[in-house]
């Protein structure tokens, strides 16, 4: 393994006791109290938001729904999800009437230098076929488009036919080529059902075919759009209602070296021109090895963008800075070298917000979007520490904020909550106090227990807080046993109290990595679990879910924060809808029963009740339970006077009360 191991007072009081005496022996009983006569920090707008990286597949073989795996035969080893179809003779010879050849002369583009070339000497059927990303998952009745740029001399047509074992469920063909590259596409109808169908392709005619970006694309795509994402997934974004999205990852802006770092510019425009390059998850832990893992930025900034911006969710993109992965070769650009870095940041607020007439405002326009998106925040490097770092943040930020002082720049601080690297960045960041500084948590379920108030002691007068990448790790940190249980991410809830009630100090937070493909992970726990055809949320996702659907404005008093037997709490206040939102963990496996009393305001009408809960701390969702820890809505109607609430064993509880 090369990645790096990281490691209202509650007032038991004898009336609450009295309120509570008809409950069962098992129930504890607890009084919350609010104090809404003197509201503290605002909540900022996007507190609670998403964190994509492309890591366990989840860009291409996932939420880039390509069905064809190294479609540009640009991979390391250009054949790579690519075979011949060998028929065999009555006497079981193979009877192959071509071959296959991997060329470069006079390619399709500068970008894109490698083809397949399919050679026909014999007729009689030659044909060749792609399994996808660890199979195709395919939809009976929906459509699917299958488009490739051909170039021939001789054969006339490509027959496809999407097979599911010795069953053909689609087919369709393309035809009318000439010398010339051109693309050429036909929709296809699926008659069923398949969760590891293959892609077969037949020449049709003697002589050479020349094949570049040849894909198999579901045309009922997240809003219909050609080159647009999977459904179900971004659904599942959508439903969260995120704050913001952080994007493109991750160790992936890094790279192992600074050669395949993550560079925006080859991420946009005509798909066909984006440069395939290696993902740096794909040899990145040995026992889970994924020599087939790429990157086609089929899915690039602009979709990155627009996925923000149809989720209604503010983009967060991060640059490299001039620094690869520091678990891996911790290549550092010169400082004289460092012009084309920040060029590429300056760049892209252009790209995002510029007018059209600006050089970068018009590519975006081009490319379907003549409105800004609104660009607010950017991020100076990933996961970055030490000396080296500062002094290239010093370049970025001196030109960044020369020209562009409306951004706010995020910055990091390392890859653990605390120690030596932790302690010399802040060191540094208090001094230069960037806009944003990015702490990354993947610990222990008890680790998130113990540090609700983690953030009641940070300055409030220092740099903003983005508690960037979190997950509670149940086995231990990238161990292929951490689950996503309960356990992980009723710990987490605890933790977000702490977040919520220092809104002043931190700004935004995101659980990470967000997906994985059950076929092809590298790193667990993650948010969204899918495979070719179904996706469900995690715990550790509604938990997100159940705190960005209920995030509130401003923070108000609640007391006990915490009552060292299991209870953590936190309260806000809805100024948009009146709403005071009352948030409770119980980590506990005996019931609480609650008396939520308010001051400063009353309470009066309906009031929205949210629980998460699971009977014992090792539940979890899958594909055939997927809301098995889910939330569950109710109401009960709310009086002037003090609120009678129940809490569940193991549960977390939101309720939004009405008050005036
Ligand atoms: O989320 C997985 C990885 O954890 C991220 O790529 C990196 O920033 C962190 O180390």
């Amino acid at each position: 393994m090369r990645f790096f191991s990281r490691a209202l007072s509650v007032c038991f009081s004898v009336a609450a006791l009295a309120v509570v005496q008809s409950l069962p022996a098992q129930t504890k009983s607890t009084v919350l109290s609010v104090d809404l006569a003197h509201p503290g920090a605002a909540i900022s707008p996007q507190m609670y938001g998403i964190f994509f990286e492309d890591i366990n597949f989840a860009a291409d073989g996932g939420l880039y729904p390509e069905l064809v795996k190294n479609r540009s035969f640009e991979f390391s080893e250009p054949l790579t999800g690519w075979k011949e179809i060998m028929p065999t003779t009555a006497k079981g010879m193979i009877a192959s009437h071509g071959e296959l050849a991997i060329l470069t002369e006079q390619p399709l583009n500068a970008s894109n230098p490698h083809y397949l070339e399919a050679r026909v000497h014999e007729a009689g059927g030659y044909g060749f076929y792609n399994t996808g990303f660890r199979g195709m998952g395919i939809h009976g009745g929906e459509d699917y488009r299958f488009s490739a740029y051909v170039r021939a001399k001789g054969p006339t047509a490509i027959r496809a036919e999407v097979t599911a074992g010795d069953k053909t469920i689609a087919s369709g063909k393309l035809e009318g080529f000439s010398g010339e590259w051109k693309k050429y596409e036909t929709v296809i109808h699926a008659s069923e059902t398949a969760d590891h169908a293959q892609l077969n392709l037949y020449v049709d005619g003697l002589g050479s075919v020349d094949l570049d970006m040849v894909s198999l694309f579901p045309v009922d795509t997240w809003k219909g759009r050609p080159n647009g994402l999977r459904k179900d997934l971004v659904q599942l974004l959508a439903d969260m209602h995120p704050g913001f999205v952080r994007f493109p990852g991750g160790c992936i802006v890094e790279g192992r070296q600074l050669l395949t770092r993550y560079r925006w510019k080859t991420t946009i425009g005509d798909v066909a021109q984006r440069k395939t390059i290696i993902n740096r998850w794909n040899d990145e832990f040995d026992f889970r090895p994924a020599p087939d893992y790429f990157q086609s930025f089929g899915l690039g900034f602009y979709e990155y963008f627009q996925l923000a911006e149809d989720i209604g969710a503010r983009p967060l993109p991060i640059l490299n800075c001039g620094m690869a992965c520091q678990y891996n070769t911790n290549e550092t650009a010169k400082m004289s070298e460092l012009d084309e870095y920040v060029q590429d940041a300056l760049d892209l607020i252009d790209f995002a917000n510029g007018p059209v007439t600006s050089p970068w405002g018009k590519l975006r326009a081009q490319m379907g979007h003549p409105e800004s998106f609104h660009l607010e925040m950017l991020g100076v490097g990933n996961e970055q520490w030490g000396g080296r770092y500062v002094d290239r943040y010093k370049v970025f930020a001196a030109a960044l904020k020369a020209k562009h002082p409306e951004i706010k720049l995020v910055v990091a601080a390392g890859p653990s909550p605390a120690g030596d690297p932790f302690d010399e960045m802040w060191a540094h960041w208090r001094e230069l106090h960037p806009d944003i500084v990015d702490e990354h948590y993947y610990m222990a379920p008890d680790w998130f227990l113990t540090n609700t108030t983690r953030y009641d002691k940070y300055d409030r007068n220092g740099p903003k807080v983005f508690a960037g990448e979190y997950a509670a790790q149940t086995a231990s940190t990238t161990s292929s046993d951490n689950r996503n249980n309960w356990k992980g991410a009723i710990a987490e809830a605890a933790f977000m109290t702490g977040l919520e009630r220092n809104g002043d100090v931190v700004t935004m937070a995101s659980y990470a990595p967000l997906m994985a493909n059950v076929h092809a992970w590298q790193w667990t726990p993650d948010a969204i679990w899918f495979d070719n055809l179904r996706s469900y949320g995690t715990p550790n996702y509604y938990v997100q879910s159940v705190y960005a659907n209920n995030v509130g404005t401003r923070v108000v008093p609640i007391t006990p924060l915490v009552d060292g037997d299991g209870l953590y709490t936190s309260a806000t206040l809805d100024e948009r809808t009146h709403e005071l939102i009352v948030k409770a963990i119980n980590h506990s496996a005996t019931a609480r029963a609650g008396t939520i009393k308010l001051s400063g305001a009353k309470a009066s009408g309906a009031a929205k009740v949210v629980t998460l809960a699971a009977a014992d701390l090792s539940a979890e969702n899958s594909f055939d339970q997927p809301t098995n820890v889910a939330p569950v809505v109710s109401t009960m109607e709310v009086g002037a006077g003090d609120i009678s609430v129940e809490m569940k064993p193991w549960s977390l509880t939101v309720w939004r009360i009405p008050v005036r």
